[in-house]
Order: C-alpha cells, then structure tokens, then sequence
C-alpha cells in the first residue's frame, strides 16, 4: 500500500480496489485466526460503509452471490458506485446517505459482513458512534465486522508536523495554501536537522505526500478529521457493538513464524491476554495499519470444527507458477518457496490448469503425502499472505455471467482511455488487478489475435496515436519489460503467463 494512502484523508483516490473486504477474504481470516463465523452460503446480505468510488462493491457485488448494501455521503462516489455496480447486473442497494441518515432507514436488513476499509480514522466521533451503534443493531449474531484504521505507532510520529502544516494552511488562506504548507512542513524539517534535531523519516513521509498528489489531496490529508487508535482502544470501541476481536486480514500475521524473530515470537509467547498481546504486536511492527476482522459474539471454534473447516477451505493460485518468485523476504528472513512444502503446494495447485482446490485436496495428493495438514494450511497463508494465491469458490452460472459482462466494460473503457484496473474473477469472488495493456491485449485476442506478433501489431496502433496511458509500465498482472523489444516482451509473456492465468481465474 502507497504510505501517503494509508493516510490520507476521504480525498477522492480514483478506482481503488481492497480485496480484504471481500467476503471470502474475510471468511478465510476469521477462520485463520480459529473462529468460527458467518456462514458461507449463498444468501448472505454485505454492508460497505464509506465505499469511495465503489469499486469493490462494484466487484464483489458482480462476482459473489450475496446482496450489496453501501452508503457514501460523497453524491459522486455514490454515482459513480452505482454506475459501476449496475454494468455487471448486479442488484445493489448502494446510496450517499450520510452514516447518521442511513443509520435510521426502516428498509434495512439484518447483515451478514459490515465492512469499512479507509473511513475509522477519518470521520467524527460522532460517527464512529453510529457506525458501533449500526453494527450492534443490525450484524447478524456470527456477522463478521471488517475496520481498517491507522495505528498510533507507526503514525504518531507525524502528527505534530501535520498539525504545522494544518495551522500554516489555515493561515495562509490562499488557494496553494496546502502545498504551500508541505514546503513550509519540508523547510522547517531542514533547518531543524541542520540544528541537529532530525526526526527519523519525517522528511521521507512529506516526500511521501507530496508524491502522492497535489492539491486536493493534500488538503484533505490536513484538513480531514484524523484519529489515530490504538489497537486496545478500538477494540475497546467496538465492544459497544458486542464484537470479539478474531484477527487480521493480513494472513502473515496469523502464523507467527513468518512475521516476528524468534525473539519477538518468544516475548509474544509470555502474553496471553489478547489485547495485550496485539498491542505489542503493533509496537513491536511500528505498525501504521491494522485491518482486522471482528465477530459478533464471536467464539474460537473446537480442534474439530476448526480441522472440518479448513478441509474444505478452496484455494487458487493467483501467480502462474513460472512468475512464482523463488523466495519471499519476512521478518525472520529469506523464506524459500521452493522448499519441499510449499513447493509442492504450488506444483499441486497448478495442475488441472489451475483449477481451485481444497486443503483436504491438497493434502491428499501424493506430493504432499508426507506432509501434516498444519503444514500444508501454513504454506497456503504463506502464499495467500503474500499475494500468490486466493481463497477460491465455485461459482454459479450467474456469477460468471456478471463477471463477463462487467470485464467487457472494463476492457470498452480501457479503450476510451478510462481504465479501471481490474478484472473481475468468479473464482476469487474479486478482483485481479491487470494494467491498461493487458486490457488492450485482451481486446486484441477477442478478435482473433493470437501471436506475439499480432498482438504487437495491435498495441502499437495505441502507442503509435502517442497515447501514454498504454505505456508498458508494470502491474501485477501487467508483462515485465526488460530490454529488447518492449512490445513484442510485453506481448510474450502476456500469451504465456498472463492470459493462461487470466483464464485460470475465469476472468476471460
Ligand atoms: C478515505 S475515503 C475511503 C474510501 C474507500 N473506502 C477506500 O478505502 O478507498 C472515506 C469515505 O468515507 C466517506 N464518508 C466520510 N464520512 C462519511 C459519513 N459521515 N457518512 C457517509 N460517508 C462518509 C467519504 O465520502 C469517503 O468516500
């Protein structure tokens, strides 16, 4: 995540999409953490409070099989929600209700997920109220509440150069006034460094600000409502909601292994009591952003439950195992995942052209023979958590329906130069991001094109009409370029790793 994003303000941030908000993501952390929570069938009701321009729920809406409810009191990115939303048919319940005014609407069901990625620490305390006072009401008993918000201590560090620059702004009074203020904020860090008082990283995070964008952006970055919480005090908040603390939708944090030393790990050890626990937790990972999966009287589940559960837990690769990098760096160190467990894991995922599999599957392949169920569950986090692979599902003919109908209006305003990243995928129930030019490759290949060369052809005729959105800048599912000829690389490696995976993932 981009540092100036996990901070900004509800400024207007174009097409961002969260996969920890989908409901499967969510499932899937509830239950790495043991607990047991709502049930994964196919009626389920989702509330996204503060949806922005809403592209997930515009995602999630088209490629899960429950009902979308939202409420942004942005009259924009609620049209814009909406709009995205109904290209897939989706039937969304999405309005820009203020959290207050929603808050008292007589039509609203009882939910299964409420969800707030990006809001808790930008709004008043007044409507953190509502929002707890929302939650006790209407989450479903076993409902499962997602909040994300900034942590005192990665961020406490910032506040008094933000207030600065807040006052200088208020003072200055003219319409730069804000990026007259981060100059102001960068001079005052200068001189005091040069008088022997640097603050680490201070400069780094104004740097940061300011390359996240200008204007606006920035005004609401020191204008916006700003709380930064502790863990101990937001979980203390929601308690009002009756919501238990299952754990974070950051899977590398639920095998302990892969996120602290061994002397972290051997002082989290002493600590039994959960909020405690977390709390050293962020300390001990400076940490800046929790994103945390809530239940309502929520109950960790039995040794038994637990193991059926995981069983049938479906995963899918979501790197083609030739783009699969040979190590990941965590804070214990180099993890390699070619190693005998992981390895295997991939190899066994990738087979029957990528179809989802469950643990119990991959337990009972014969690669895995030797390897215990724990084993292979902690490979999958480790892939989940670091991006290779998703908690999968089996969709209906419907989902699938959505998704193609919402790709196709994806890839038609990629080629009007208004992309939204993304493609959606029943097989994950989200979305993939993909760059403009995979979009445009796909294009090419609806129509035929099938080589290298054909479909350079095709991206020329973009770039050759100077158009620089269609650059051969790389995303996650974007071609690497490196040397030789860009176009022809780019075409390359989208025929041998992009589109098959594209396809794996049913997104085509
Ligand atoms: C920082 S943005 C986050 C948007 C999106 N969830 C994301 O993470 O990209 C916060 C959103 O909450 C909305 N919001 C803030 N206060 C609100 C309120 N009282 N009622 C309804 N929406 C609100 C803003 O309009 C904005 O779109």
């Amino acid at each position: 995540m981009h540092e100036f994003h996990a901070a900004q303000a509800c400024a207007d941030r174009a097409h961002g999409y969260h996969r920890h908000l989908n409901p499967g993501e969510l499932r899937l952390a509830a239950l790495a953490a043991g607990y047991a929570s709502a049930p994964d069938d196919d009626d389920f009701r989702y509330l996204e409070l503060g949806f922005g321009p809403g592209v997930s729920v515009g995602f999630h809406a088209a490629a899960t099989a429950g009902t979308y409810w939202g409420t942004d009191s942005n009259p924009g990115h609620a049209e814009r929600a909406r709009s995205l939303a109904a290209a897939s048919g989706a039937q969304t319940h999405l309005s820009d209700d203020a959290f207050w005014e929603f808050a008292m609407r007589r039509d609203l069901p009882d939910f299964d997920y409420i969800a707030l990625h990006g809001v808790w620490s930008w709004i008043t305390d007044e409507s953190r109220e509502v929002i707890v006072d929302l939650i006790r009401r209407k989450l479903k008993p076993g409902g499962i509440a997602y909040v994300s918000y900034n942590t005192a201590p990665g961020w406490a560090p910032y506040v008094p150069v933000r207030q600065l620059m807040a006052l200088f702004a208020a003072r200055a009074d003219t319409a730069s006034a804000a990026s007259g203020a981060l100059r102001f904020g960068a001079e005052v860090i200068s001189a005091g460094a040069d008088d022997g008082h640097a603050v680490p990283d201070l400069a780094r995070h104004l740097d940061a600000v300011e390359a996240a964008g200008h204007g606006e952006r920035i005004d609401a970055y020191l204008s916006g409502d700003w709380t930064l919480s502790t863990f101990s005090e937001t979980a203390a908040h929601l308690a009002g909601a009756r919501l238990t603390f299952a754990g974070s939708t950051r899977l590398l944090d639920s095998v302990e292994a892969f996120g602290f030393t061994p002397r972290s790990r051997q002082l989290l050890d002493r600590i039994d009591d959960p909020l405690l626990r977390e709390t050293t937790k962020d300390v001990l990972t400076n940490a800046r952003v929790r994103s945390d999966v809530y239940i309502k009287g929520g109950r960790p589940m039995s040794d038994e439950a637990l193991s059926a559960q995981w069983a049938s837990q479906l995963f899918v690769l979501t790197t083609h195992a030739s783009e699969m990098p040979a190590h990941v760096l965590l804070p214990p160190g180099v993890i390699s995942l070619r190693d005998r467990v992981p390895g295997h894991v991939i190899a066994a995922l990738a087979e029957d052209d990528y179809a989802p599999k469950t643990i119990a599957q991959l337990c009972a392949h014969p690669r895995l023979a030797r390897a215990s169920a724990d084993d292979v569950i902690a490979a999958m986090l480790l892939l989940a958590g670091t991006g290779h692979a998703r908690a999968a599902q089996h969709p209906s003919a419907a989902i699938v329906d959505r998704c193609h109908t919402l790709n196709r209006h994806v890839r038609a305003r990629a080629r009007m130069g208004d992309p939204v990243e993304y493609l959606a995928s029943p097989v994950t129930g989200g979305a993939i991001d993909v760059s403009r030019v995979v979009l445009l490759f796909l294009d090419a290949v609806e129509q035929g094109r099938d080589t290298v060369q054909s479909l350079a052809r095709y991206l020329r005729r973009y770039l050759n009409a100077g158009d620089a959105a269609a650059r051969p800048d790389a995303a996650p599912h974007g071609p690497r370029v490196e040397g030789g000829d860009v176009v022809e690389s780019m075409a390359e490696h989208f025929l041998t790793a992009t589109l098959p995976m594209l396809r794996a993932l049913r997104a085509v």
